[in-house]
Protein backbone atom coordinates (compact mmCIF):
# COMPACT_ATOMS: atom_id res chain seq x y z
CA UNK A 1 0.00 0.00 0.00
CA UNK A 2 1.49 3.48 -1.00
CA UNK A 3 2.37 5.76 2.07
CA UNK A 4 -0.96 7.90 0.92
CA UNK A 5 -3.62 5.04 1.05
CA UNK A 6 -4.82 3.40 -1.90
CA UNK A 7 -6.86 6.23 -3.11
CA UNK A 8 -3.17 8.46 -3.41
CA UNK A 9 -2.28 10.62 -6.17
CA UNK A 10 0.48 9.63 -8.58
CA UNK A 11 2.05 12.38 -7.67
CA UNK A 12 2.07 11.46 -3.79
CA UNK A 13 3.00 7.87 -5.24
CA UNK A 14 6.25 9.66 -5.51
CA UNK A 15 6.92 11.43 -2.39
CA UNK A 16 7.68 8.14 -0.97
CA UNK A 17 10.62 6.22 0.17
CA UNK A 18 11.60 3.01 1.71
CA UNK A 19 15.37 4.03 2.71
CA UNK A 20 15.52 4.11 6.92
CA UNK A 21 16.34 7.06 8.85
CA UNK A 22 20.12 7.03 10.33
CA UNK A 23 17.93 5.95 13.77
CA UNK A 24 16.83 2.73 12.05
CA UNK A 25 20.52 1.69 10.48
CA UNK A 26 22.65 -0.79 11.79
CA UNK A 27 25.87 0.68 9.79
CA UNK A 28 25.21 3.98 11.53
CA UNK A 29 27.31 4.78 14.81
CA UNK A 30 25.67 5.22 17.64
CA UNK A 31 27.37 8.59 18.34
CA UNK A 32 25.49 9.93 15.15
CA UNK A 33 22.09 8.16 16.10
CA UNK A 34 22.57 9.63 20.04
CA UNK A 35 23.05 13.22 17.61
CA UNK A 36 19.40 12.61 16.28
CA UNK A 37 17.92 11.52 19.08
CA UNK A 38 19.60 14.63 21.42
CA UNK A 39 18.47 16.70 18.94
CA UNK A 40 14.58 15.49 18.84
CA UNK A 41 15.16 16.23 22.64
CA UNK A 42 15.85 19.66 22.32
CA UNK A 43 13.43 20.68 19.81
CA UNK A 44 10.83 18.98 21.72
CA UNK A 45 11.97 20.65 24.85
CA UNK A 46 11.96 23.54 23.20
CA UNK A 47 8.73 23.64 21.18
CA UNK A 48 7.37 21.90 23.94
CA UNK A 49 6.27 19.33 22.45
CA UNK A 50 7.15 16.82 24.78
CA UNK A 51 4.66 18.84 26.78
CA UNK A 52 1.86 18.55 24.08
CA UNK A 53 2.05 15.09 23.25
CA UNK A 54 1.78 14.28 26.99
CA UNK A 55 -0.90 16.35 27.29
CA UNK A 56 -3.23 14.82 24.46
CA UNK A 57 -2.35 11.14 26.06
CA UNK A 58 -3.39 12.59 30.27
CA UNK A 59 -6.16 14.33 28.50
CA UNK A 60 -7.54 10.62 26.93
CA UNK A 61 -6.89 9.21 30.65
CA UNK A 62 -8.92 11.84 32.39
CA UNK A 63 -11.15 9.40 33.42
CA UNK A 64 -8.99 7.08 34.59
CA UNK A 65 -7.67 7.18 38.48
CA UNK A 66 -4.10 5.42 38.08
CA UNK A 67 -2.84 4.58 34.70
CA UNK A 68 -1.09 2.57 33.42
CA UNK A 69 0.97 3.87 30.29
CA UNK A 70 3.11 2.10 28.00
CA UNK A 71 5.26 4.51 26.10
CA UNK A 72 6.80 2.77 22.77
CA UNK A 73 9.47 3.94 20.55
CA UNK A 74 10.47 6.72 23.73
CA UNK A 75 14.29 7.26 22.26
CA UNK A 76 14.99 9.99 24.77
CA UNK A 77 12.85 9.24 27.34
CA UNK A 78 10.91 13.18 27.40
CA UNK A 79 7.51 12.29 26.86
CA UNK A 80 7.70 9.72 29.74
CA UNK A 81 9.51 12.29 32.40
CA UNK A 82 6.69 14.29 31.17
CA UNK A 83 3.72 12.41 31.65
CA UNK A 84 5.34 11.26 35.59
CA UNK A 85 5.91 15.05 36.19
CA UNK A 86 2.23 15.70 34.95
CA UNK A 87 0.24 12.82 36.90
CA UNK A 88 0.98 12.45 40.54
CA UNK A 89 0.42 8.58 40.24
CA UNK A 90 0.78 7.39 36.20
CA UNK A 91 2.58 3.96 36.44
CA UNK A 92 5.01 3.99 32.90
CA UNK A 93 6.72 1.97 31.18
CA UNK A 94 9.45 3.47 29.41
CA UNK A 95 10.46 1.12 25.98
CA UNK A 96 11.90 1.35 23.11
CA UNK A 97 13.60 -1.23 20.49
CA UNK A 98 16.91 0.33 20.37
CA UNK A 99 19.46 -1.02 23.18
CA UNK A 100 21.65 2.00 23.11
CA UNK A 101 18.38 4.17 23.71
CA UNK A 102 16.96 1.84 26.80
CA UNK A 103 20.05 1.57 28.54
CA UNK A 104 20.93 5.30 28.03
CA UNK A 105 17.34 6.21 29.85
CA UNK A 106 18.07 3.39 32.64
CA UNK A 107 21.04 5.48 33.60
CA UNK A 108 19.19 8.29 33.87
CA UNK A 109 16.85 9.39 36.40
CA UNK A 110 14.20 7.47 35.17
CA UNK A 111 15.73 4.28 35.72
CA UNK A 112 15.40 5.01 39.73
CA UNK A 113 12.28 6.58 39.50
CA UNK A 114 9.56 4.61 41.45
CA UNK A 115 6.59 4.97 39.06
CA UNK A 116 8.77 4.22 35.73
CA UNK A 117 10.05 0.85 34.38
CA UNK A 118 12.62 1.15 31.59
CA UNK A 119 12.38 -2.03 29.50
CA UNK A 120 13.89 -2.59 25.56
CA UNK A 121 10.27 -3.50 23.55
CA UNK A 122 9.18 -4.17 19.98
CA UNK A 123 6.41 -2.17 19.24
CA UNK A 124 5.29 -4.54 16.65
CA UNK A 125 5.54 -7.28 19.29
CA UNK A 126 4.53 -6.46 22.32
CA UNK A 127 5.98 -8.24 25.13
CA UNK A 128 2.71 -8.15 27.52
CA UNK A 129 -0.13 -9.94 28.42
CA UNK A 130 -3.79 -8.87 26.98
CA UNK A 131 -5.20 -5.73 28.51
CA UNK A 132 -1.80 -4.45 30.56
CA UNK A 133 -2.19 -0.98 30.32
CA UNK A 134 -4.49 1.32 30.12
CA UNK A 135 -2.94 3.29 27.01
CA UNK A 136 0.20 2.59 25.01
CA UNK A 137 1.78 5.34 23.21
CA UNK A 138 3.71 5.30 19.91
CA UNK A 139 4.83 8.70 19.53
CA UNK A 140 7.04 10.45 15.89
CA UNK A 141 7.86 6.84 15.50
CA UNK A 142 5.25 4.53 13.09
CA UNK A 143 5.97 6.00 10.05
CA UNK A 144 9.50 4.05 10.21
CA UNK A 145 7.53 1.22 10.45
CA UNK A 146 6.70 -0.87 6.45
CA UNK A 147 2.75 -1.04 6.21
CA UNK A 148 2.77 -4.95 7.30
CA UNK A 149 4.91 -3.92 10.67
CA UNK A 150 2.97 -0.79 10.91
CA UNK A 151 -0.29 -2.66 10.92
CA UNK A 152 0.67 -5.09 13.57
CA UNK A 153 1.70 -2.35 15.86
CA UNK A 154 -2.14 -1.48 15.95
CA UNK A 155 -3.10 -5.02 16.59
CA UNK A 156 -0.51 -5.54 18.94
CA UNK A 157 -0.97 -1.88 20.66
CA UNK A 158 -4.88 -2.19 21.06
CA UNK A 159 -4.75 -6.03 22.82
CA UNK A 160 -2.00 -5.13 25.59
CA UNK A 161 -3.73 -1.59 26.11
CA UNK A 162 -7.15 -0.28 26.09
CA UNK A 163 -6.66 2.55 23.96
CA UNK A 164 -3.49 3.40 21.59
CA UNK A 165 -2.62 6.73 20.57
CA UNK A 166 -0.19 6.97 17.47
CA UNK A 167 1.01 10.91 17.30
CA UNK A 168 2.91 11.35 13.86
CA UNK A 169 3.59 13.81 11.53
CA UNK A 170 0.95 14.91 8.74
CA UNK A 171 1.05 13.75 5.07
CA UNK A 172 0.50 17.19 3.51
CA UNK A 173 -1.54 17.00 0.17
CA UNK A 174 1.21 16.25 -2.48
CA UNK A 175 2.13 20.39 -3.70
CA UNK A 176 2.34 21.54 -0.21
CA UNK A 177 4.39 18.19 0.54
CA UNK A 178 6.84 19.40 -1.78
CA UNK A 179 7.28 22.38 -0.66
CA UNK A 180 7.91 20.77 2.67
CA UNK A 181 10.66 18.83 1.41
CA UNK A 182 12.57 21.51 -0.54
CA UNK A 183 12.73 23.53 2.71
CA UNK A 184 14.32 20.46 4.28
CA UNK A 185 16.88 18.93 1.29
CA UNK A 186 19.52 21.88 1.43
CA UNK A 187 20.33 20.71 4.75
CA UNK A 188 20.08 17.10 5.07
CA UNK A 189 23.28 15.94 3.88
CA UNK A 190 24.79 18.04 7.01
CA UNK A 191 22.42 17.87 9.67
CA UNK A 192 21.58 14.21 11.07
CA UNK A 193 17.85 15.59 12.05
CA UNK A 194 17.13 17.41 8.94
CA UNK A 195 18.68 14.09 7.20
CA UNK A 196 16.34 11.73 9.45
CA UNK A 197 13.30 14.28 8.70
CA UNK A 198 13.56 13.86 4.76
CA UNK A 199 13.18 10.84 5.14
CA UNK A 200 10.28 11.01 7.58
CA UNK A 201 8.28 12.90 5.63
CA UNK A 202 8.43 10.89 3.00
CA UNK A 203 7.20 7.89 5.30
CA UNK A 204 4.69 9.41 7.06
CA UNK A 205 1.37 7.75 6.47
CA UNK A 206 -1.96 9.56 5.18
CA UNK A 207 -5.69 9.33 7.13
CA UNK A 208 -6.87 6.97 4.57
CA UNK A 209 -3.67 4.83 5.10
CA UNK A 210 -3.90 4.62 8.71
CA UNK A 211 -7.32 3.23 8.56
CA UNK A 212 -6.24 0.99 5.96
CA UNK A 213 -3.70 -0.14 8.42
CA UNK A 214 -5.79 -0.25 11.37
CA UNK A 215 -8.19 -2.38 9.48
CA UNK A 216 -5.76 -4.97 7.93
CA UNK A 217 -5.00 -5.32 11.82
CA UNK A 218 -8.16 -6.47 12.93
CA UNK A 219 -11.56 -5.22 11.45
CA UNK A 220 -12.79 -4.85 14.65
CA UNK A 221 -10.17 -2.10 15.74
CA UNK A 222 -12.31 1.61 15.64
CA UNK A 223 -10.19 4.23 14.85
CA UNK A 224 -10.57 7.88 16.03
CA UNK A 225 -7.94 10.46 13.71
CA UNK A 226 -7.31 14.37 14.21
CA UNK A 227 -4.87 16.62 13.41
CA UNK A 228 -4.50 19.39 10.43
CA UNK A 229 -2.19 20.70 7.92
CA UNK A 230 0.73 21.45 10.46
CA UNK A 231 -0.22 19.59 13.61
CA UNK A 232 0.63 16.21 14.28
CA UNK A 233 -1.61 13.31 13.16
CA UNK A 234 -3.20 12.38 15.71
CA UNK A 235 -4.60 8.57 16.16
CA UNK A 236 -6.57 6.99 18.72
CA UNK A 237 -7.23 3.25 18.22
CA UNK A 238 -9.20 0.88 20.12
CA UNK A 239 -11.57 -2.21 19.76
CA UNK A 240 -14.46 -3.88 21.66
CA UNK A 241 -13.59 -6.26 24.96
CA UNK A 242 -14.61 -9.04 23.23
CA UNK A 243 -12.32 -8.47 20.13
CA UNK A 244 -9.09 -8.60 21.97
CA UNK A 245 -6.71 -10.50 20.29
C1 LIG B 1 12.18 9.69 16.40
S1 LIG B 1 12.32 8.65 17.80
C2 LIG B 1 10.91 9.18 18.73
C3 LIG B 1 11.26 9.51 20.14
C4 LIG B 1 10.11 9.99 21.01
N1 LIG B 1 8.99 9.05 20.98
C5 LIG B 1 9.62 11.37 20.67
O1 LIG B 1 8.40 11.58 20.66
O2 LIG B 1 10.44 12.29 20.47
C6 LIG B 1 11.74 7.09 17.15
C7 LIG B 1 12.05 5.93 18.04
O3 LIG B 1 11.32 4.79 17.58
C8 LIG B 1 12.10 3.66 17.86
N2 LIG B 1 11.59 2.52 17.09
C9 LIG B 1 11.74 2.26 15.77
N3 LIG B 1 11.14 1.09 15.46
C10 LIG B 1 10.58 0.63 16.60
C11 LIG B 1 9.82 -0.53 16.93
N4 LIG B 1 9.52 -1.46 16.00
N5 LIG B 1 9.42 -0.70 18.20
C12 LIG B 1 9.73 0.23 19.15
N6 LIG B 1 10.44 1.33 18.90
C13 LIG B 1 10.87 1.54 17.64
C14 LIG B 1 13.51 4.10 17.50
O4 LIG B 1 14.49 3.28 18.12
C15 LIG B 1 13.51 5.53 18.03
O5 LIG B 1 14.03 5.65 19.33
Amino acid sequence: MPRGGFDASCLDRLLQTDRPEYLDRDDVDDSVKRQVTDALDWVGRVFKNHEQVAGIALDLLADTADPKILELGAGHGAVSRTLLENHPTAEVTVTDINPASVAAIAAGDLGSHPRAVVREMDATAIDAADDSFDLALFALSFHRLAPEQASRVFAEGTRVAKQLLIIDLPRPPAPLHLVRLATMLPLAPFVPLVHDGVISSLRCYSPSALRELAHHADPAITVELRGGLVSPQIVVASRAVSGRR
